[in-house]
């Protein structure tokens, strides 16, 4: 990893619980994740001030993908863009601004190999059934906060698992990681 990205991840962790930043854990498996599974083209559902957008988008630097992120705060927002910028990562991320349900609905006409899902607990749900058909087959879903909120993303956990398209495993990283593999057929 460059030496600059690795300076602002460092920097953005003793900020974390303000911004609501996954863990290194988690932003290092994501990282390593994408490179094993040669993921190119990436969603991220919350970005935040861009600690997970960064540890993805040096990820994506090496498959030669490219990541759309989605937040609804223009100030978090803003402050991503600076921090992909610094890091030289900004050619790798379209970053998109509203409500994520209306912009994946309005905005997005691509297919992806791999979403993060990292936003308000209650519509983990409703990201997931938009986002299922725009996931190609052998992708991944991604979901934070599966232990920390688990009563919040039960429905969503719920449905994933109980999909027969989706093999689920959760990771007992801090707060939990939901991964979800499509089949893109019955298991
Ligand atoms: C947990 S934080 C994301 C942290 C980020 N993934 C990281 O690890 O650096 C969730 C972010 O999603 C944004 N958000 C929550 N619900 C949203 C929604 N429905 N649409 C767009 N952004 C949303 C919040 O403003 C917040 O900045």
């Amino acid at each position: 990893m460059d030496a600059k990205t690795l300076e602002v991840l460092e920097k953005l962790e003793k900020t974390s619980e303000e911004f609501w930043n996954i863990s290194r854990q988690t932003g290092n498996f994501i990282n390593m994740l994408i490179k094993l599974a040669r993921a190119k083209n990436v969603l991220e559902i919350g970005t935040s001030n861009g600690y997970s957008t960064l540890w993805i988008t040096d990820a994506l630097k090496t498959t030669g993908g490219h990541l759309t992120t989605i937040e609804f705060w223009d100030k978090r927002q803003c402050i991503a863009r600076d921090n992909c910028k610094y890091c030289n990562l900004e050619e790798y991320v379209t970053f998109k601004l509203g409500q994520a349900s209306d912009v994946i609905k309005n905005e997005i006409n691509e297919h992806f190999d791999l979403v993060f899902i990292d936003a308000n607990k209650q519509e983990y749900l409703s990201f997931f059934e938009l986002v299922h058909p725009l996931l190609n087959k052998n992708g991944v879903i991604l979901a934070d906060n599966i232990i920390s909120h688990a009563l919040k993303v039960k429905p969503f956990v719920e449905a994933i698992s109980s999909h027969p398209e989706y093999q689920v495993q959760v990771l007992d990283l801090p707060d939990g990681l939901l991964m979800a593999y499509k089949s893109g057929e019955n298991l």
